[in-house]
């Protein structure tokens, strides 16, 4: 199988209570490779951008307030299976329904707080990571001529 990248977000209530590293000791010991990674807080510029598919949902204003509530910690993953893989070991979009050993089940508390973001397809997984981190980052290093990211 090859290899493939996903977007992944720790959200502002898990980076609020001191779980980033917990959080990524996770990803890691599922063998996710961390290709890039960077700290910030978003815009509402962005977050309508990013959360394009939900601005017109009932939920999204408690969604766009709780992503402005804090710093959040994006990344670009690579694995083989990565997409499907990231979104099971995240669990289910609310953590009260989300599998024990999960990281929402983990870390989540009520949703909008439900600690990480996963990209949900390969599309998705595409236009979010050239969001944050430019087309070139969305390319995994298997098909790289100039592998240096990793
Ligand atoms: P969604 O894309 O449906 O879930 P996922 O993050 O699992 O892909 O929704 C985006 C975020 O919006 C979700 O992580 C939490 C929030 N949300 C709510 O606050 N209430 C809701 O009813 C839903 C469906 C999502
Ligand atoms: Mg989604």
């Amino acid at each position: 199988m090859a290899l493939e990248r996903t977007f992944a977000m720790i959200k502002p209530d898990a980076v609020k209570a001191g779980n980033i590293g917990h959080i990524l000791t996770m990803i890691e010991k599922e063998r996710f490779k961390i290709i890039y990674l960077q700290m910030l807080k978003l815009t509402e510029k962005s977050v309508r951008l990013f959360y394009a598919e939900h601005v017109e949902k009932p939920f999204f204003p408690s969604l766009l307030e709780f992503t402005l509530s804090g710093k959040v910690v994006a990344m670009v993953l690579e694995k083989e299976n990565a997409i499907e893989d990231f979104r099971k070991l995240m669990g289910a979009t609310d953590p009260k329904k989300a599998a024990k050993g999960t990281i929402r089940h983990t870390y989540g508390t009520e949703m909008p707080a439900n600690a990480i973001h996963g990209s949900d397809s390969r599309e998705s997984a595409k236009r979010e990571i050239t969001i944050f981190f430019g087309e070139f980052a969305a390319i995994p290093s298997s098909e790289k001529r100039n592998a240096k990211e990793y």
